[in-house]
């Protein structure tokens, strides 16, 4: 599938009749809130889990050096901490172009901090899209991650964002904590010459 998922996220979900929808975040989408919504909780997804293996060429990355930044794949009986947004459909349209490069809405169920339950939509970047990089050991994704900028800034930033929300969340996100911890000893290294 080609890497720019706009056109195919318009066709995927029909909100006519829609006044509101929950849409569940699990990376930028947490911290980076450049949209308008009704309501925010923190809310998780179960059976999948965050990880740094989609390519950034437009946002944190570029075509030659690309970034990483965070999709979703599928394991069984994990959970997925994040922040859910009420948001009117007219929404979409922005987060489409945000999120052109490989992601696509999917239908999720959302549980609630209280254990309530709502349907919602998440994007996700899956393994067939142009731009998804797949599994790399931590300390390779890190040093990947400390030289990569793009036109929303450093790769860095957007993995130090997305660990300090996670801590705030409560959200246990040990591969997301590991890379951070290795991009903090790639730097300490590069400091003192190592
Ligand atoms: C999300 O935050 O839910 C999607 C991935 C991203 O934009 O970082």
């Amino acid at each position: 599938m080609s890497a720019n998922t706009i056109e195919h996220n318009r066709n995927r979900y029909n909100f006519s009749g829609v006044e509101s929808i929950w849409l569940f975040g699990y990376g930028s989408l947490i911290y980076k809130v450049d949209f308008p919504f009704l309501e925010q909780r923190p809310a998780s997804i179960r059976d999948w889990e965050r990880r740094f293996w989609q390519g950034s060429h437009d946002h944190r990355g570029t075509p030659e050096a690309p970034g990483r930044v965070v999709t979703l794949v599928e394991k069984p009986g994990a959970v997925c901490k994040g922040m859910a947004f009420r948001v009117s459909p007219n929404v979409f349209e922005h987060l489409d172009v945000r999120e052109k490069n490989g992601y696509l809405r999917f239908s999720t169920t959302l549980t609630f901090d209280d254990g309530r339950q709502a349907e919602g939509l998440v994007y996700i970047a899956t393994e067939d899209n142009e731009a998804f990089l797949g599994h790399a050991p931590d300390a390779d994704i890190a040093r990947q991650i400390a030289m990569a900028s793009g036109p929303s800034g450093p790769n860095a930033e957007y993995l130090l964002r997305l660990a300090d929300s996670l801590r705030a969340l409560g959200a246990d996100c040990p591969h997301t904590f590991a890379i951070e911890s290795h991009l903090h000893s790639t730097g300490e290294n590069s400091r003192s010459g190592g």
